[in-house]
């Protein structure tokens, strides 16, 4: 992997809610101090070790809410930083309300706690385009330019409005949820969601579930096709992927004998005198599941007396948009729990939960996690959770042991930690009693295990892997560049064509050399058509094979007395001229009898649509049903398909137009090209198709092939043509 500085990008421009920083007041000046949270950890770790020099072209502009004061003064040498001003009554419904108040609870699967109120959304709108608006006269060329989270979802389709060639990535730190959850949204807001989101080139979840749960949201709201996690935007394409955030693992593992948290440590393990200690650090936050989590304590000290005047629990929660009723509501709930478990279990000399609400030092901090014997991270849902990361990261003097909730991204990566449902008090309580018991050397065999994968995968693996992918996926668009076949190019084909001898021209049926008709049987080979096949094989040097997904009975009825090549079913049948139809017999065809059920209830669904059952394949048609139910009828039997391929991998899904097939992976018009190819050598190559099953075919076709894709959708084809006619002009135009 190439580190940043190694790409083809100039400044890294990251664009958030807030600045990484804000303002304190210490006595008679202000003080800048790191803001709370997840997005800010993982990118201030980044830029530390990110190779900037001091030139202010290098730094890394971070753009996002804060003091004007911030802008203007040198905070940080990596950091140029641009505060956006968005008025406050703008603000208040667009960061408290849709922001704090609709998403963050629908995505962290609060429905009921989400709020649905227009005016919030429109503020949304509005902010986001406020943020556009600022960055527009700051944006240069050959910039990454990296939005993060939930508050700015629209951001990547305003900056694409301005700069149609920018580099954007988005990634998001909350979970993405399942898409029955984000259909509570009104329709025309998680259209705008997705529209937005879909302008970056790159856009990443830390979960391959998220990403999963992405993809379907886009298929089910806007219709798009995917393929391999690329999405096609009308004539451009992005990529989605998991990127699970990491931490500065060597920064935390080394931290643990600087002379400040050896100092903090000492402190610590005398106000300790012997007891166990048992520690939570998390942001104010109703998904963090701080009630359940004391909860389980309380149940642990009824249920293992036995660490009674030997265990305490220290609960730091860290101040976080309290000015948001929701959250003052726990903070109280917090404090009365807190105090109820304490008023049954202290005594004169133990108090078995110590709360504080308040930031920690990063020095305290590593001295807490290290000093700790267990780590209770116990959230409802979370994105990924770093604090855990953090935690087993620091298991160093002491060793303990992390208990994580199943519900935290970070589970999927940390699976050797004592995993438990954050609702399951029971559960919860026995999981503080296993990790006190267990052995030393138990415990360093999994934390071991966890330090290693962690070290690994850390947060500048996380970013170079995102900056690379991104690189990937503009390679990956240049060779999907729509470049309609202009004259100029036209005559190179012919100039081509004249100057050889041995010649093969691939040709789709359907919507490729005869458009595409309301009823499959009405696409009869027309006149046009059929005169123009004859001009090319009147040529004795031209080897004409027409390459299509219809039965063999079909095509063989429409090019009668005509000297062509025909392959019927994307290659399970071919005919040479003169000779009879050969099939690729030893593909197993069983699987139709349990297909055809499920493709006949569709029928059913979604009113004007047909199955045609072909020998080797079953395709679905929707080309006559009504647009709207048949957009969402074939993204459920797209799900419906995809969940049953996934134990058949021996099968495939393809899309064409209006169309959905169901075929086996063994052959298709690309490997039968390729038969075609090895057999003998030819100087002049051409295909010509029109969707995504003709893709198969442009892919085996040689550098010095021509590649024709009609129609305007991104395509490994290298020209493209808008209208269906203009084939016979070009072929013409050859003979
Ligand atoms: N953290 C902090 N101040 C503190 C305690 C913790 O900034 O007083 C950091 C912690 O080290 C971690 C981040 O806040 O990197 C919390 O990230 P996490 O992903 O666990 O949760 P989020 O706050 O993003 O929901
Ligand atoms: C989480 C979110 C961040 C957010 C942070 C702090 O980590 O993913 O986007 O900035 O919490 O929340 P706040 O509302 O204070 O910015």
């Amino acid at each position: 992997m190439k580190t940043f500085s190694e790409l083809s990008y100039n400044r890294l421009v990251i664009i958030a809610y807030r600045l990484p920083f804000k303002l304190v007041k210490k006595g008679n000046i202000n003080v800048a101090v790191q803001n709370a949270g997840g997005l800010v950890s993982a990118i201030l770790s980044l830029s530390e070790k990110m190779n900037i020099s001091s030139g202010s072209d290098s730094k890394i502009l971070w753009i996002g809410t804060g003091e004007k004061q911030l802008g203007k003064e040198n905070i940080n040498p990596k950091f140029d930083l641009l505060p956006v001003e968005i008025p406050d009554q703008i603000n208040d419904e667009y960061y408290g309300g849709f922001c704090n108040d609709t998403i963050w609870p629908l995505f962290h699967y609060f429905p009921s706690l989400t709020v649905y109120n227009p005016s919030y959304y429109d503020s949304y709108v509005k902010a986001n385009q406020i943020f556009a608006d600022t960055l527009k006269d700051v944006i240069k060329p050959g910039d990454f330019i990296w939005v993060h989270d939930y508050q700015l979802f629209h951001l990547p389709s305003l900056i694409r409005s301005y700069f149609p060639d920018a580099k954007i990535g988005f990634f998001l730190h909350i979970p993405f949820p399942s898409s029955e959850l984000f259909r509570h949204l009104p329709r025309t807001w998680r259209e705008s969601i997705i529209k937005g989101i879909i302008g970056a080139d790159l856009i990443g979840f830390h979960t391959n579930d998220y990403t999963q749960h992405f993809i379907k949201a886009v298929k089910r709201t806007l219709g798009c096709e995917i393929n391999q996690n690329y999405i096609y935007v009308e004539d451009r394409i992005c990529k989605v992927d998991a990127f699970p955030i990491g931490i500065d693992f060597d920064k935390f593992h080394e931290a643990c004998f600087l002379p400040k948290v050896l100092k903090e440590k000492e402190r610590l393990k005398k106000q300790l005198n012997g007891k166990k200690l048992i520690f939570s650090v998390d942001r104010l936050d109703y998904t963090k599941g701080f009630l359940y989590r004391l909860l389980a304590f309380e149940r642990f000290l009824e249920k293992h007396p036995k660490w009674h005047q030997k265990s305490v629990f220290n609960m730091v929660v860290v101040p976080s948009r309290d000015n948001i009723d929701r959250y003052k509501d726990i903070k109280k709930e917090i404090e009365a729990t807190v105090g109820r478990i304490n008023g049954n279990y202290s005594n004169l000399a133990w108090r078995p939960l110590i709360y504080q609400y308040k930031s920690l030092s990063f020095e305290e901090l590593v001295a807490l996690y290290d000093i700790s014997d267990v780590g209770l991270i116990t959230p409802l849902r979370d994105g990924m959770n770093l604090v855990a990361k953090e935690y087993v990261a620091c298991q160093k003097e002491n060793v303990g042991m992390l208990v994580l909730s199943e519900m935290a991204g970070a589970a999927v990566e940390l699976n050797e930690a004592i995993i438990i449902n954050p609702t399951d008090v029971e559960e919860t309580a026995d999981a503080i009693d296993k990790a006190l018991n267990l052995t030393q050397k138990e415990k360093e065999q999994k934390i071991h295990k966890m330090q290693n994968r962690l070290s690994r995968y850390n947060v500048f693996t996380w970013a170079t892997d995102f900056f690379n992918q991104a690189e990937d996926v503009t390679d990956k668009q240049k060779q999907m560049k729509v470049n309609f076949l202009d004259p100029h190019a036209l005559t190179d084909i012919r100039s081509a064509y004249c100057q050889t001898g041995k010649r093969v021209i691939f040709i789709d049926y359907d919507g490729t050399l005869i458009p595409l008709s309301k009823y499959p049987d009405m696409a009869i080979l027309n006149e046009r058509a059929g005169n123009t096949i004859k001009k090319l094989i009147d040529d004795t040097r031209n080897k004409v094979i027409i390459i299509s997904g219809r039965e063999c009975e079909f095509l063989e009825r429409q090019f009668e007395g005509l000297d062509v090549t025909l392959v019927a079913e994307h290659g399970y049948f071919v005919k040479n001229p003169g000779k009879d139809w050969i099939t690729k017999s030893s593909v197993d065809l069983t699987w139709k009898e349990k297909f055809l059920p499920i493709m006949n209830e569709y029928v059913d669904r979604c009113n004007g649509s047909m199955i045609e059952e072909k020998h080797a394949s079953i395709a679905w048609h929707y080309r006559n049903a009504d647009e709207g139910i048949a957009s969402i009828r074939i993204n459920e039997l797209k799900d419906d398909l995809t969940e049953i391929l996934k134990t058949d991998s021996k099968l495939q899904v393809l899309e064409g137009n209006k169309v959905l097939e169901i075929k086996s992976v063994l052959y298709d018009k690309g490997t039968a090209a390729l038969e075609f190819l090895n057999k003998k050598k030819y100087d002049f190559i051409m295909a010509i198709g029109d969707d995504k099953t003709d893709e198969d075919l442009f892919n085996v076709i040689p550098e010095y092939g021509f590649t024709i894709k009609i129609g305007t959708n991104p395509s490994k084809a290298k020209f493209n043509l808008k209208r269906q006619s203009q084939i016979y002009e070009i072929l013409e135009f050859l003979c």
